[in-house]
């Protein structure tokens, strides 16, 4: 990879360098679910925007799917997997209970030096990955990092309730963190944040590990604390919601996003949908749809994004990441 030099003492500005994405082969439609449950593609489409979602095959890993959207990320950023300081793979499907994932997917993309570490937040581990990539980016302790969100939702829905069964999909996305230019912008500061008295609104237990939702009453926390948490961080940073080419929420349910674009003010054209295409992935849902804005060019070098996710525990998350200069 071709990193800038240190600069003097000046401490190196961290950037999303690769984006990179894997879905499994296996696509279900809403059609398919029309056919085995008691909904209508007219209803999933009205009231969550979702029209087809990816599920994993029996014998296929996560960790293979993660592997793909890793190597992905390296290639597009020109690394190697060999120079990759840390992998961090937020999940909260991982293959076994433990180990984690990171340490199967650093083998795999052959980060044979790599520190590996798994997160467990919900929908927004891959926000508190990229934090964390980017304190050590920042901090000269490392000099590349990939970030992945990887999740196989199929294997804690509940297929046969027809509220949660449209609502959840699997994939894998990621990207990789390292210094940029440095007269360029950087990753700034996050927002984080949780409310433990809402966490029976949005859990799995352990003895019966299915999705259990309270879905109205996560619709309207999350609307409320992801525009909250944007209004936060761009005031933070320094940033008016003009200044961001493209923003990404957590990708559940085109209603919310739609709401929450609305009440920042905020143009559908530099919102993702990507939730239409991959339905709520949970960790990967980020990383994912910032590979299509990438595909599409809605993201282009030196691009600005925010970024907001909520999810089980009550958490949620935000931040704004300077895109590749180049
Ligand atoms: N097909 C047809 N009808 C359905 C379906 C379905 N798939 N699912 C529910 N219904 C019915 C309900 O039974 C109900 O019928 P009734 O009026 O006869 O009782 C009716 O549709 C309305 O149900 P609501 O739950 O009130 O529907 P709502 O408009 O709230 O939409 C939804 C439900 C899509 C789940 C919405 O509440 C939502 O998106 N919530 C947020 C979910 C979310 O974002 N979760 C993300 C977190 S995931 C994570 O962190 C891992």
């Amino acid at each position: 990879m071709t990193v800038p030099p240190p600069t003097g003492g000046a401490r190196p500005k961290p950037t999303i360098l690769g984006v990179g994405a894997a879905v499994p082969a296996q696509l279900i439609t809403n059609a398919d679910l029309v056919a085995r449950l008691d909904t209508s593609d007219e209803w999933i489409v009205r009231r969550t925007g979702i029209r087809e979602r990816r599920h994993l095959r029996g014998s296929e890993t996560l960790a293979e799917l993660a592997a793909a959207a890793c190597s992905d990320a390296i290639a597009d950023a020109g690394c190697t997997a060999a120079g990759v300081d840390h992998v961090i793979v937020a999940t909260i499907t991982p293959d076994r209970l433990t180990p984690g994932l990171a340490p199967a997917v650093a083998a795999r993309i052959g980060a044979r030096d790599a520190g590996v570490v798994d997160i467990n937040a919900a929908c927004c581990g891959f926000l508190y990955g990229l934090d964390q990539a980017a304190a050590l980016i920042e901090s000269g302790r490392a000099r590349a990092v990939l970030v992945c969100g990887a999740e196989a939702l199929s294997r804690i829905t509940d297929h046969e309730d027809r509220a949660t069964a449209v609502l959840f999909g699997d994939g894998a996305g990621a990207v990789l963190v390292g210094p940029g230019a440095p007269s360029g912008r950087s990753i700034g500061s996050f927002v984080f944040g949780y409310d433990d008295a809402l966490a029976d609104t949005l859990y799995a237990e352990r003895d019966e590990p299915k999705l259990q939702m309270l879905g109205q009453q996560v619709y309207r926390h999350a609307v409320a604390r992801m525009t909250e948490a944007v209004q936060e961080v761009l005031e933070r940073n320094g940033v008016e919601v003009g200044d961001v080419d493209y923003f990404v929420a957590h990708q559940a349910n085109a209603r919310i996003v739609t709401a929450v674009a609305d009440a920042l003010g905020v143009p559908h054209e530099k919102v993702s949908f990507n939730v239409e295409w991959t339905a709520n992935t949970s960790a990967a849902s980020i990383p994912l749809a910032l590979a299509a804005a990438a595909r599409d060019r809605h993201l282009r070098p030196g691009s600005l994004v925010g970024m907001v996710a909520f999810g089980a525990g009550f958490v949620w998350a935000a931040g704004v990441a300077s895109w590749k200069d180049t």
